[in-house]
């Protein structure tokens, strides 16, 4: 017996295991509409064993995006390319597939990480961000626009059109970006909110827009589909965003019907200093879980799949996330069922590459 082979629901959604492939940026897009990369990205993780399949960072809009390249669910083009990745995973592959909304904020408009990460210029096709307050990043960034009352509701109307038009490519589960110090995060984040308005000040109120956010695509997406949240649990810098307000939030959301919270940490402030170690995010889970009495995933470092079987056996999550240790081995959950000693089922097209037919191969087996 496994617990991260165990079967699991998430509201009307069955996933046949807890693993699953974290959001990556891939920064292959053109404006915002994914291509034959993503196809064979995700095709590959959807035939690889992890339960649940999340795309990368999806933005809402063109200027939620972080580069140029980033993927977006916000026009028709993109909406097509989407549902045709999705069509291939759920024909042929094992994977659940979700998708990963966003928006930017004052992260966006920038090159991609391997370019330098640095804010594009004015001839390099640059736009103005928008954030709860005018606070840039960091030094030599420039500031974000402010967000009115009217920006708030448009950009809230954003998450909305995307979660329809995620219906329509077939997405099963919607995940909320509301972590690693994008547009939501900068609303939860002192640090980053700096309002006095209804948006701002109190926690509840830096709360808000988050909440709003969630309930408006709660409205929208089938009553049987699944949204989760990921929320990074602190912003790992003095006078920021804490765990007891990740655990607050995830009690309210809970009772709004959120069907997970992804529990990360960090991104929203150059000055972070982490702790990094494997499983280093796994007691934010177990915090947020414990204490808003959510079903929660966590992620970060997790490879050994004893280790993750550990963490969801001891109740520290539910789900474990593997972002890298995907890359390094798409089939990552073929291995780990094996070390584990679990029977679990392949795509039917690859299922001549099953150890129980070939046992004088797997040492374990004998
Ligand atoms: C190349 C790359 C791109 C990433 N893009 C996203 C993203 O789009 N959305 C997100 O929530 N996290 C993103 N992350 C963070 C991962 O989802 C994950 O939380 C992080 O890599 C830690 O997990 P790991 O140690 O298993 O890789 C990215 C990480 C990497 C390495």
């Amino acid at each position: 017996m496994s617990a991260l082979f165990a079967p699991a629901e998430l509201r009307g959604l069955r996933l046949p295991n807890r693993v699953v492939l974290s959001p990556m940026c891939q920064y292959a897009a053109t404006d915002g509409v994914m291509n034959d990369w993503h196809l064979v990205h995700y095709g590959k993780f959807a035939l690889g064993g992890a339960g649940l399949v999340l795309t990368e960072m999806t933005d809402v809009a063109p200027e939620g995006r972080i580069t140029p390249a980033c993927a977006g669910l916000y026009g028709d083009a993109a909406q097509a390319a989407a549902a045709r990745i999705v069509g291939f995973c759920k024909a042929w592959g094992t994977a659940r597939v979700g998708v990963q909304l966003a928006h930017a904020g004052r992260k966006g408009s920038t090159h991609p990480p391997a370019r330098g990460g640095r804010p594009l210029a004015a001839g390099e096709g640059a736009w103005t961000t928008i954030a709860p307050s005018a606070v840039p990043y960091d030094d030599g960034w420039p500031a974000p626009a402010e967000a009115t009352a009217s920006d708030i509701a448009r950009i809230r109307d954003d998450f909305v059109a995307a979660a329809r038009r995620a219906e329509a490519a077939g997405f099963d589960l919607i995940e909320l970006h509301g972590g690693h110090g994008y547009l939501l995060h900068q609303f939860l984040s002192p640090l980053t909110n700096r309002r006095s308005d209804a948006w701002g000040g109190t926690p509840a109120r830096r709360m808000r827009f988050v909440i709003e956010v969630y309930e408006a695509v709660r409205a929208v997406w089938p009553a049987d589909r699944p949204i989760g949240i990921r929320l990074s649990a602190t912003d790992w810098v003095e006078g920021g965003w804490t765990p007891e307000e990740t655990v607050a939030l995830a009690r309210t959301l809970k009772d709004l019907g959120i069907d997970y919270v992804d529990v990360s940490s960090g991104g929203l402030h150059p000055a972070q200093k982490i702790p990094l170690a494997p499983g280093y995010q796994a007691p934010f889970a177990a915090k947020v879980r414990a204490g808003a009495g959510v079903t929660t995933m966590t992620v970060g470092l997790i490879a050994d799949p004893r280790h993750a079987e550990r963490l969801v056996a001891d109740g520290q999550t539910d789900f474990i996330k593997l972002g890298r240790g995907h890359l390094y081995d798409p089939h990552w959950a073929w291995h780990a069922a094996e070390a584990l000693g679990v029977e679990i089922a392949y795509p039917p097209k690859l299922g001549a590459a099953q150890p129980k037919l070939r046992p004088m191969l797997f040492p374990a087996r004998g």
